[in-house]
C-alpha cells in the first residue's frame, strides 16, 4: 500500500525577532540567501520531494510571501523588452510551478496551534510539515527522505539530527530506539527539555510527515513549553496511540532563524554557485 502525500503545510506566521532589524518591516522567509529568498529553497524542497500543494500559514504582513510565487506581470514586460529571458523564465517557472493557498493564523498561539490553523484546507489526509527556519541541503531533499519512510510505514516521520547535550534546550527531543540504520522507533518526545533531563540528544528538525490524527491530539493539547500550543506535545499523544518514526536525515542543516546559522547559509550556497565560489574563496582567504 503506497499512500500518495500532496500537501506541504508551511508556517510562515512567526514575527522573526531574532533577525531584527532587518524583519521589521520584511518577512523573515522573504530574506535572501544569495539572491533567493529563503522560503523559496524550502517550497522548491517540498516540491522536489513530490509535493504539489503549499499551504503557507500566515500572519498580517506575510502577503509578500504569495506575491512572491505568483506572477508579476510588470516586471515580466520589463525583462522581456530587455531581452532578459533567462531571469524571465525563471521567475516565470516559479509562478507556473508553485500553487500556494493560504490560511491565517488568527493569534500567535505557537506552532502546534499554526498547523492545526491548516485543519481545514489539509482534510483527512497525511501530509508534511516543513519549517522555513531549517534549511537542508542534500541531493535527496530532506522532506523526500521522510516520505520514503511513511510511503512503506504508514505512520509519521520526523526529521532527527544529533546535537551537543547543552543544544537540546532549544529543540523538541526524542526517546526511542534504532530500529534500521538512521530509523527509529520513537517510544516519547519533550519539548525543549533541560539538558539534565534529556532522554536523548536525538533533536527533532524542522520536518515532519505526520498522520491525520495529529489534529485530533492538536484539538486536545493543553499549552506547554512558554504557554504555546505545541506540536511536539500533540506528537507525543499521537505516539501514544499510533507508532511514530524519526529519521537521521542526510545533508547539511542549517538554522537560518538564527544569525550565525543565516550567515553560515549564505556563505555555503554562495560557494556552490559557479560564477561567485572562486572570487568568494578569494575574499575569504584574504579576511580570515
Ligand atoms: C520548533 C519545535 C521544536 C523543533 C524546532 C526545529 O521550535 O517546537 O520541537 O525541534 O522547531 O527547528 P522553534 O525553533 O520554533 O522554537
Amino acid at each position: 500500500m503506497t499512500i500518495k502525500v500532496k500537501k506541504a503545510v508551511i508556517p510562515v506566521a512567526g514575527l522573526g525577532t531574532r533577525l531584527l532589524p532587518a524583519t521589521k518591516t520584511v518577512p523573515k522567509e522573504m530574506l535572501p540567501i544569495v539572491d533567493t529568498p529563503s522560503i523559496q529553497y524550502v517550497v522548491e524542497e517540498a516540491f522536489d520531494s513530490g509535493l504539489t500543494e503549499m499551504i503557507f500559514v500566515t500572519a498580517r504582513g506575510k502577503d509578500s510571501l504569495e506575491d512572491h510565487f505568483d506572477f508579476a506581470p510588470e516586471l515580466e514586460q520589463v525583462l522581456e523588452q530587455r531581452g532578459n529571458t533567462e531571469m524571465l523564465e525563471k521567475l516565470q517557472s516559479i509562478s507556473t510551478m508553485i500553487d500556494v493557498v493560504s490560511v491565517r493564523q488568527k493569534k500567535p498561539l505557537g506552532l502546534g496551534h499554526a498547523v492545526l490553523s491548516a485543519r481545514n484546507l489539509v482534510g483527512n489526509e497525511p501530509f508534511a510539515v516543513l519549517l522555513s527556519d531549517d534549511i537542508v541541503d542534500d541531493p535527496t531533499p530532506c522532506v523526500r527522505q521522510l516520505l520514503n519512510i511513511y510511503e512503506e510505514k504508514g505512520e509519521s516521520v520526523v526529521a532527527l539530527r544529533r546535537v551537543p547535550r547543552p543544544d537540546v534546550k532549544r529543540y523538541g527531543i526524542i526517546q526511542g530506539r534504532e530500529i534500521e540504520p538512521r530509523t527509529h522507533a520513537i517510544d516519547a518526545m519533550v519539548e525543549k527539555p533541560d539538558p539534565k533531563d534529556a532522554p536523548s540528544e536525538l533533536a527533532i528538525v524542522g520536518r515532519y510527515v505526520l498522520h491525520p490524527d495529529i489534529f485530533g491530539c492538536l484539538e486536545r493539547v493543553k499549552p506547554g513549553k512558554g504557554g504555546e500550543i505545541q506540536l511536539t506535545d500533540a506528537m507525543a499523544d499521537l505516539n501514544r496511540q499510533r507508532k511514530f518514526y524519526g529519521y537521521e536525515f542526510t545533508g547539511e542543516h542549517y538554522d537560518i532563524g538564527d544569525k550565525l546559522g543565516f550567515v553560515r547559509a549564505t556563505v555555503a550556497y554562495a560557494l556552490k554557485r559557479p560564477d561567485l565560489a572562486g572570487p568568494l574563496k578569494e575574499f575569504l582567504r584574504t579576511i580570515a
